[in-house]
């Protein structure tokens, strides 16, 4: 298997729960998630180009071995682009996307990363608040990003640096 960024093996977060980055063998477990967490998934041919990107984090989130999140970011030189979080929503509310997303900062610190940006739909409350607790902060507001069924919506630009521990508890 070709090497990817971050450590290949399993590394725990309880006795139930493991991230390891996913492989093209996950591909079917991943739409699910997907499609559970946005109502549709990407392409065959976007996850699998992701799933192969070396630059590419893409972390799974494993409770007794079923996948029930995930986080991409693809990478530049020390910045990381978080693409997508999602965690199925049976799972959700139980701090699973917040473990899943400081085990990857942890990641990519140790593979010289320590800025992360992101950007997000003003209306996802969740998505913002589990950022502001894992350390991100507001830098901007670009209006009218998202395109909405009957209008568009702002989005609201965040970063992290993942050098300096997260205040937030
Ligand atoms: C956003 C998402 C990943 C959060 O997953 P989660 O596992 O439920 O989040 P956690 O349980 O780890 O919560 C992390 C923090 O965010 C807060 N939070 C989570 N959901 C929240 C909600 N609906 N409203 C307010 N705060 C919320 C929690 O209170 C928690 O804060 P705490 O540390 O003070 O307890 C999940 O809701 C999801 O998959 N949404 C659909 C996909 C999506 O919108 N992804 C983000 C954009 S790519």
């Amino acid at each position: 298997m070709k090497s990817r960024l971050g450590p290949p093996g399993r590394n725990r977060l309880s006795d139930s729960i493991s991230v390891r980055p996913l492989s093209l063998a996950d591909l079917n477990e991943l739409k699910v998630i997907q499609a559970d967490c946005f109502g549709s998934h990407w392409s065959e041919a976007q996850l699998c180009a992701y799933l192969s990107n070396e630059r590419a984090l893409f972390a799974g989130l494993f409770q007794q071995g079923l996948l029930v999140g995930y986080a991409l970011f693809t990478t530049v030189l020390d910045e990381a682009e978080l693409q997508q979080i999602g965690v199925a929503r049976s799972c959700q509310g139980q701090g699973l996307a917040k473990g899943l997303l400081l085990n990857c900062h942890r990641q990519l610190l140790n593979n010289g990363v320590v800025r992360v940006l992101l950007e997000v739909r003003a209306s996802n409350s969740a998505a913002i608040e589990l950022y502001h607790r894992t350390g991100y902060q507001q830098d901007g507001v670009r209006k009218g990003y998202y395109p909405l069924p009957d209008g568009r919506e702002d989005a609201v630009l965040m970063s992290c640096d993942i050098s300096t521990p997260a205040t937030a508890d």
